[in-house]
């Protein structure tokens, strides 16, 4: 594996739990705090970021981290799935991490505390949050959503919101529709669509939708497996497999709109990576799995990574990398399916699941 062999070494010291565990209370050693550089500003649907690489949903699920992992670094900080009423995790092992690739597996079931206790503790922090919080909101029905989105409207310290459509329901594009509509009549904070890969077949159609109710669209959440390695028996596996289905995701979205505001997510370990993702399009970018690789660091890494990244490739500044000549090429209305990302943008493949 060509790519940032160390940290995966060091990764492999330790079971994928006991890592877990290890890493919240690394959190509270001193922190190197976020780069400050014009160059990685950048807007997202209105938002002013620090920095466009966010954590992903799903490392903080109820906001106790928040105090101490947001000193390190990333621009914005997504809570959650946070989920109407309180749900228990499925049964344990819950994570699975391979000794040689860069992909984890997962079965937590959206546990969550439920959105009043989240929000109570959202509230203890105070008008301005350091940085910028995002709520994931996961409804199973457009009612349990619209508790949920209500929730996250009336809480200041919310800046954007982000709708896990894990449920069928909301799997067709008249599901959508409906979920945007609602959406769009209670919120005026930034929204957004996360899809999963299993919504390939109509990225399309999605972003056209959230376009016409102002909505964004995150793309991808984790692509379903099963798999003897977790307690549940399936999964969603993260990591590298996902990087080129973002990627040509990004590029398919950004080849029907250009203004639909796009958050990247799926395989992002390096600033390099981040900065393909920028170049095909994202306005944004996520990151989850790289912290089980990287550790708490990953935030401060990448963001220097991609600062460096940008210079080399003569960017000033984030929106110019978006405006590039590689986002020109993959917006090229070739068809949907063949816009594929530059080669030399792509890591070397990872091998498939046990
Ligand atoms: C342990 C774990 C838990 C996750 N939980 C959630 C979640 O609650 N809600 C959600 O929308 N995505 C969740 N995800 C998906 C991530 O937010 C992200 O979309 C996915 O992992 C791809 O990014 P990555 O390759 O950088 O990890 C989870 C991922 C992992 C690995």
């Amino acid at each position: 594996m060509g790519l940032v062999p160390w940290y995966m070494r060091v990764a492999h010291l330790v079971p994928p739990d006991v890592a877990h565990s290890l890493a919240r209370y690394a959190l509270s050693a001193p922190s190197p705090g976020p780069l400050i550089d014009e160059g990685l500003e950048v807007e997202l649907a209105g938002l002013r970021l620090p920095n466009p690489i966010g954590l992903a949903a799903g490392y903080d699920k109820d906001g106790y981290l928040y105090p101490a992992f947001s000193r390190w670094g990333m621009g914005f900080y997504v809570v959650g799935s946070i989920t109407a009423f309180r749900r228990r995790p499925l049964r344990r092992p819950r994570l699975y991490r391979p000794r040689d690739g860069l992909w984890m597996l997962n079965a937590f079931g959206l546990p969550s505390e439920g959105v009043i206790s989240v929000a109570r503790r959202l509230n203890g922090l105070g008008e301005r949050p350091r940085v910028p919080i995002f709520a994931s909101l996961a409804g199973f029905s457009l009612e349990e959503f619209s508790i949920l989105i209500r929730a996250a409207d009336a809480l200041p310290q919310v800046s954007a919101i982000e709708l896990n459509i894990s449920c069928p329901l909301f799997d067709d594009p008249a599901g959508m529709e409906e979920l945007a509509e609602l959406s769009s009549g209670l919120t005026r904070k930034p929204s957004f669509i996360k899809l999963s890969p299993r919504h390939s077949r109509v990225l399309e159609e999605a972003a056209g939708i959230a376009e016409g109710h102002g909505l964004g669209i995150t793309v991808y959440n984790t692509i379903p497996v099963r798999s003897g390695a977790l307690g549940a028996g399936r999964g969603g596996m993260s990591g590298l497999p996902l990087y080129r289905m973002m990627l040509s995701a990004v590029a398919r979205i950004r080849s029907v709109s250009d203004r639909v505001p796009l958050m990247a997510v799926g395989g992002i370990f390096t600033g390099s990576q981040a900065l393909a993702a920028l170049e095909a399009g994202a306005d944004a970018v996520q990151s989850l799995t790289a912290v089980a690789f990287r550790g708490p660091l990953a935030f401060r890494a990448m963001s220097e990574e991609l600062l460096a990244a940008m210079r080399e490739r003569g960017y000033s500044s984030v929106s110019e990398a978006r405006a590039s000549r590689v986002s020109a090429v993959l917006r090229a209305p070739r068809g949907p399916r063949s816009a594929t990302p530059p080669r030399a943008a792509i890591p070397s493949p990872p091998r498939g699941p046990a």
